[in-house]
């Protein structure tokens, strides 16, 4: 999920971290990967540390507010997250094979994503979401939101099923904003 918020800065300390992690290239609408499922991440090992610290840092970095490993090309269910950095605060959050297992209520808000160039829409989501799954230590996780945390957190693991935030809002809003991004696509060659 992109940052919509125009005054955004990017917090120097960030930038800083690039020396110890790897920024990895974010894949972009019409890749074939954002539309597959994600696998059970079935073992913890270092490689899969490596990669959520550079899911991490290419987050910070774009910066978005979330970030699920399809996006980075890797079809693992695995989501990071942090809806407090923008305000200076640091609250990464990694959750490995996350599962909503309960929603309610309802809330409309703008979304975009870092997938989806050039393009936010308000989406309705539930207000309040439980969501289950394990950390990057395999300890159990329960995490409980609303407002932000409860959009991004179903923004990102829509991520794992190969859903984008657009398959959520009228087919006819959605139709003009893939036919703009065809033209783009072609104009560039
Ligand atoms: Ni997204």
């Amino acid at each position: 999920m992109k940052i919509l918020s125009k005054c955004h800065r990017i917090n120097n300390y960030y930038q800083l971290l690039d020396i110890a992690m790897a920024k990895l290239p974010i894949r972009q609408l019409p890749d074939p990967v954002l539309r597959q499922q994600a696998q059970e991440i079935t073992e913890i090992n270092g490689e899969l540390q490596r990669l959520i610290d550079d899911m991490a840092e290419t987050m910070y970095a774009a910066p978005g507010l979330g970030l699920a490993a399809p996006q980075v090309g890797v079809l693992q269910r695995l989501i990071v997250l942090d809806v407090a950095h923008r305000e200076g605060a640091k609250d990464l959050r990694v959750i490995l094979n996350p599962c909503i297992k309960s929603g309610e209520g309802e809330a409309v808000r703008e979304e975009g994503c870092l997938s989806v160039a050039d393009f936010s829409a308000e989406v309705r989501r539930h207000a309040r979401v439980t969501v289950t799954g394990v950390d990057r230590e395999g300890k159990p996780l329960t995490i409980s939101g609303e407002g932000l945390l409860a959009v991004v957190l179903q923004h990102e693991i829509d991520h794992l099923d190969g859903v984008l935030f657009i398959d959520h809002i009228g087919r006819l809003k959605r139709g003009l904003y893939l036919r703009r991004l065809k033209k783009q696509l072609a104009a560039k060659g």
